[in-house]
C-alpha cells in the first residue's frame, strides 16, 4: 500500500487509487469478511468526539453520545474511554449501555414514550436523568419512582417552537406541533407539577430540536426560550436545576455541503450557558459516527432496461434504507478508482423499486465483482437494518490503525430462525 493522506473521515486513497481505511485495505476487509459490510474508522470517531469536546470546554459540560446513531458496543466502549455519557431511549439501550460499561450516572433517558418496565429498569439502574416529555410521563415516572421508595432526577424536555431546517422533514422534532417534547406554553405548569410531586426531582431542562441541522440560529433561539423557562422556574421555586440539555443533530456533510460550525455554535451558546450558572449536556449522534463509517459492497452486474442503466450491488434498502427512507444523499465511490462515469441507478437486490442508494448518478464505471463503498454512513446505517427478503444482517468492522476486528459478525440463515419455535406450543385463553 502506497503513502496515504487520512482525511477527517479516516478514510483516504493510496497512491494507486485504492481506498483505505487509516491504515487498512477495504478490499482486504471484504476478502476476510465478505461483503456487505459496516467499516468504521477509530480514528474518526475520537477526533470527532474531542473535537466537541475541546469546543465545549469553556463552560462545565457532558457529552452523551446519542447511542441511536450507532449503538455497536466496540464504539460505545471506545466512547465510554474518552469519558463520554450517553443518551438512550430505551430498554434495549439502557442493555447495551451497560454491557459497554457506561455507568448509571452518565445516562440519560430520552424518548416519546417510555413504558413504566423502562422507567423502573432505568430507575434502579440509577441514572442520571430521565428527559421527561409529557406530563402523563411526569405522573407515571412519580408513580413507579415512589412504589420504588425512590426520587426520579427529571429534566422536562420542552419543544422550543423554534424554526428548523433539515434536508428531511421526518428530522424535525423542534417545531410547533411536532410529537416530541412538552408544548412550549405547558412547560412552567409542568414544572410546577413536577414540584409538587413528591418523588419527582426537577433537576434539569433540555431540548432537541432535530437532526442533521447546519444552522446555529435553531440553537441559539432554542436556548433563548429554555432560559427564559429557567427564570420562570426559579421563580415558582425550582431550585434544584442544575443541567441544561441542548440535545444532539449537529450536521456532518454528505456531499460538498459544510459541516455544522463547531466555533460560530459555541461562541453563539457558550456564554448564554456560563450567565445561567448551568453546566450543559449536548447530545450529539451523527456529529460523532456519521462520517467515520462507510458500507463496503460488491457489485453484482449491471443491467440496462428500457433509457436506464442499473448498477445492482449485493447491498440493498435493508441494510442501508436512509436513501429509502428520507431520500437522503450518500456519496458512492469505487474502493479502486474507476476511469469514466456514467449516469445510473445504484440499487439493491430487494424486491423494492425503493431499493436504492443513488438515482440518477454519475457514478464510476464499477463492473460486476468490483467493490464500492456507500460513504457517511457511521450513523444511522446498520442500527436501522432489519431482515426484509430474510435477508441476514451484516457484519461490522472495526478499524483501529493497521488492525482490524470484526465487531458484529454477520448474521446466519439459522439466526433469521432462531427465533421461530419449530413445534409450536398452543394455548388457550
Ligand atoms: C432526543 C435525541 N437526542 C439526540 C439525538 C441525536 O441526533 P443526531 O444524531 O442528529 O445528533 C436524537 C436523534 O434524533 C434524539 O432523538
Amino acid at each position: 500500500m502506497g503513502q496515504s493522506v487520512l482525511t477527517p473521515s479516516g478514510f483516504s486513497r493510496t497512491e494507486s487509487g485504492e481506498l483505505v481505511c487509516e491504515g487498512v485495505s477495504l478490499e482486504a476487509i471484504a476478502d476476510a469478511v465478505g461483503t456487505p459490510t459496516y467499516v468504521y474508522s477509530t480514528r474518526a470517531i475520537r477526533d470527532q468526539y474531542d473535537a466537541l469536546d475541546k469546543v465545549l470546554a469553556p463552560v462545565p459540560h457532558r457529552l452523551h453520545y446519542s447511542m441511536k446513531a450507532n449503538s455497536n458496543l466496540a464504539v460505545l466502549r471506545l466512547l465510554q474511554e474518552r469519558g463520554a455519557g450517553v443518551d438512550i431511549v430505551s430498554g434495549g439501550e439502557l442493555y447495551r449501555a451497560q454491557q459497554a460499561g457506561f455507568s448509571a450516572d452518565s445516562l440519560v433517558f430520552s424518548g416519546v414514550g417510555k413504558s413504566p418496565l423502562e422507567l423502573a429498569e432505568a430507575l434502579s439502574a440509577g441514572i442520571l436523568m430521565f428527559n421527561v416529555e409529557s406530563l402523563f410521563e411526569l405522573d407515571q415516572l412519580n408513580e413507579v419512582a415512589g412504589e420504588m421508595g425512590l426520587r426520579a432526577p427529571v429534566a422536562l424536555r420542552v419543544n422550543p417552537e423554534v424554526k428548523v431546517d433539515t434536508p428531511h422533514h421526518y428530522t424535525r422534532t423542534g417545531e410547533r406541533g411536532n410529537k416530541f417534547g412538552i408544548p412550549f406554553d405547558e412547560a412552567v405548569d409542568a414544572a410546577r407539577r413536577a414540584l409538587a410531586l413528591p418523588n419527582i426531582a426537577l433537576r434539569g431542562l433540555d431540548m432537541h430540536i432535530g437532526s442533521q441541522i447546519f444552522q446555529l440560529e435553531p440553537y441559539r433561539d432554542g436556548l433563548v426560550r429554555l432560559l427564559d423557562l429557567y427564570d420562570q422556574m426559579q421563580a415558582i421555586g425550582a431550585t434544584e436545576i442544575r443541567c441544561l440539555d441542548i440535545g444532539g443533530g449537529f450536521a456532518v456533510s454528505y456531499d460538498d455541503e459544510q459541516p455544522m460550525d463547531l466555533d460560530a455554535l459555541a461562541g453563539a451558546l457558550l456564554p448564554m450557558v456560563a450567565r445561567s450558572g448551568l453546566s450543559l449536556i449536548v447530545e450529539p449522534g451523527r456529529h460523532i459516527v456519521g462520517n467515520a463509517g462507510v458500507l463496503l459492497a460488491r457489485v453484482m452486474h449491471r443491467k440496462k432496461a428500457g433509457a436506464k442503466e442499473y448498477i445492482i450491488t449485493d447491498a440493498g434498502m435493508n441494510d442501508l434504507v436512509r436513501p429509502s427512507h428520507y431520500d437522503a444523499y450518500h456519496a458512492i465511490e469505487a474502493v479502486h478508482a474507476r476511469d469514466g462515469r456514467s449516469i445510473v441507478d445504484v440499487v439493491g437486490p430487494v424486491c423494492e423499486s425503493g431499493d436504492f442508494f443513488a438515482l440518477d448518478r454519475a457514478v464510476e464505471n464499477v463492473d460486476a465483482g468490483d467493490l464500492i463503498v456507500v460513504r457517511t454512513t457511521g450513523a444511522y446505517g446498520y442500527v436501522m437494518s432489519f431482515n426484509y427478503n430474510s435477508r441476514p444482517r451484516v457484519a461490522e468492522v472495526l478499524v483501529d490503525g493497521s488492525r482490524f476486528a470484526v465487531v458484529t459478525r454477520r448474521e446466519s440463515y439459522e439466526d433469521l430462525v432462531r427465533l421461530e419455535p419449530q413445534h409450536l406450543e398452543w394455548r388457550t385463553t
